[in-house]
């Protein structure tokens, strides 16, 4: 049995190659950040182009570091940003616009139309999701009506729509296969999450033509090999998962109950509710958490748009930190923000408000407020938003979690890490590897190709690193909720 496993992560801000050995350590990584495109409020593009060779160039990079060979590849796992949106023509394979990225709210009045239309009952029955711009459909809409010609196109079959796991396979077989999983799939409000297939009273709400859909496929699946000219051998891709998917993998969180919450661009809380659909009456999602042998898995989930979106914000854009790291000194020095707020609501805001019209602020300022303390409400602001998602999640029927297992770029810091177990009071476990989501793709691509016989043999090999107990006193713990939702309160319509 060939011993490696090659994970492609493709995400928001960056893509990221890993190889995995069996035992689920890192034998070589590499990643690229890429350009993101603003070009109105409330819009983000990508170039898919640059998106795929950055991919093939990080896979052929970590090949050749590592000196392993293409051809000791068990499989390539593919994970990536959920929703985003490509649309792009077979006979040349390229797009026809830049992809519309998940965090765009351009469709935000089309959005608001079939809500007031009084679609959203039977969207959210079907789906599991809301009638909100996040979702691909109404941005596949936008780009069909926005083309000249495209919908006409696309209804002859000239024309593919993927989110980016179906692009890059797609280009990783030369165009041989057009496919996606049952996880991305269930994220574009065009997938019966309960039967498990496109629903045709789905497209024709959105005036989406079936020709341009890929086929959909289980987690861990033949999904084709790719050109041996690309990596020196055909290599099997065996695994596809959403990347939120892909971290429950990855955190073996294969129980009912079991929760993770991974800190990226946003954050994304994952409850796994097993054989159920449960749904979700505070407005969280219901989703597939994975499908392996035909059989779904469901899950809850609370998405919130900006997590470590608003440290680069505080970075890149008020320029207060020349890099994250120095954030968990910053909050030591203060301890906490002091009554200041951050709602970092700067693409609208995610569960369980679901605002696309919200937008940022910064409250409680007073005069002696520093940039310690600014520095400060932006980490809190992703432990208050954690312990809404978590909340939902109980009211929605969940068992309260003995544990969130953590994950994401965030999660190093070992303040935000023991500043949610206060805030949420829940202990807080960071697992050995933090490369969950990439693993979780490792896991799906080795399950196929035979290096795993099952989910317990994954299970075996997640290893607690630290556990942070929380040690915040109740009523505090209440008031400085309270105080983040009179924040919530002033930007948000709901
Ligand atoms: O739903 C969007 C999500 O998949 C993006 O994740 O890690 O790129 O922020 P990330």
């Amino acid at each position: 049995m060939s011993g490696y496993l090659l994970a492609i992560d493709q995400g928001t801000t960056s893509s990221r190659v890993l190889l995995f050995r069996t035992d689920g350590t890192v034998v070589s990584q590499a990643q690229k950040e890429f350009p993101q495109y603003f070009p109105a409020d409330g819009w983000v593009e990508h170039d898919a182009v640059q998106i795929w060779q950055d991919c093939l160039a990080l896979c052929q990079q970590v090949l050749e570091r590592s000196g392993v060979a293409a051809t000791a590849l068990a499989g390539i796992g593919i994970t990536n940003q959920r929703e985003t949106t490509v649309l792009w023509e077979r006979a040349s394979g390229q797009p026809l616009a830049r992809a519309i990225v998940w965090q765009d709210r351009r469709t935000a009045d089309r959005c608001a139309q079939l809500k007031q239309g009084g679609h959203e009952a039977m969207v959210q029955a079907r789906t599991g999701l809301l009638l909100d711009p996040y979702f691909s459909a109404s941005k596949l809409a936008w780009l069909l009506d926005d083309i000249p010609g495209a919908r006409a196109r696309a209804e002859r079959g000239e024309l593919a729509f993927g989110t980016i796991d179906s692009w890059l396979l797609w280009n990783l077989t030369g165009g041989a296969v057009h496919a996606t999983d049952a996880t991305n799939a269930s994220r574009t409000l065009l997938f019966n999450i309960h039967e498990q297939r496109w629903d045709p009273e789905l497209l024709a709400l959105f005036d989406i033509p079936a020709a341009l859909l890929p086929d959909v496929r289980d987690c861990a699946a033949d999904y084709g090999r790719t050109l041996p000219t690309l990596l020196g051998a055909a290599v099997p891709v065996t695994g596809i998962a959403g990347d939120q998917q892909a971290a429950l993998i990855g955190q073996a969180c294969f129980s009912p109950g079991m929760v993770k919450s991974t800190y990226g661009t946003g954050c994304f809380m994952v409850v796994n509710t097993g054989r159920e659909a449960i749904p979700s009456r505070h407005r969280l999602l219901t989703t597939v958490g994975y499908r392996l042998n035909g059989e779904v898995t469901y899950a809850l989930e609370g998405s919130i748009f900006v997590a470590g979106a608003a440290i680069q914000w505080l970075r890149d854009g008020l320029r207060l930190i020349s890099d994250a790291s120095e954030t968990e000194a910053l909050a030591r020095s203060v301890g906490s923000a002091k009554g200041v707020y951050m709602v970092p609501a700067f693409t609208g805001l995610g569960a369980p408000w679901w605002d696309p019209h919200a937008r940022g602020a910064l409250l409680g300022l007073t005069r002696d407020t520093g940039i310690a303390e600014v520095v400060t409400a932006g980490l809190e602001a992703v432990c208050y938003q954690s312990l809404d998602l978590l909340e939902a999640m109980v009211a929605d029927g969940s068992t309260r979690p003995t544990a969130l297992r953590v994950d994401g770029g965030m999660v190093v810091n070992n303040w935000l890490a023991q500043s949610l177990a206060n805030i949420l009071g829940v202990r807080v476990d960071r697992p050995q590897i933090t490369e969950t989501t990439a693993l979780g793709a490792a896991y799906l691509a080795g399950l196929q190709a035979g290096v795993f016989e099952s989910l317990e043999a994954i299970a075996q090999q997640w290893q607690r690193q630290s556990a942070f107990e929380p040690c915040l006193d109740e009523d505090d713990r209440r008031a400085r909720h309270a105080g983040w939702r009179e924040a919530v309160a002033m930007v948000c319509r709901r």
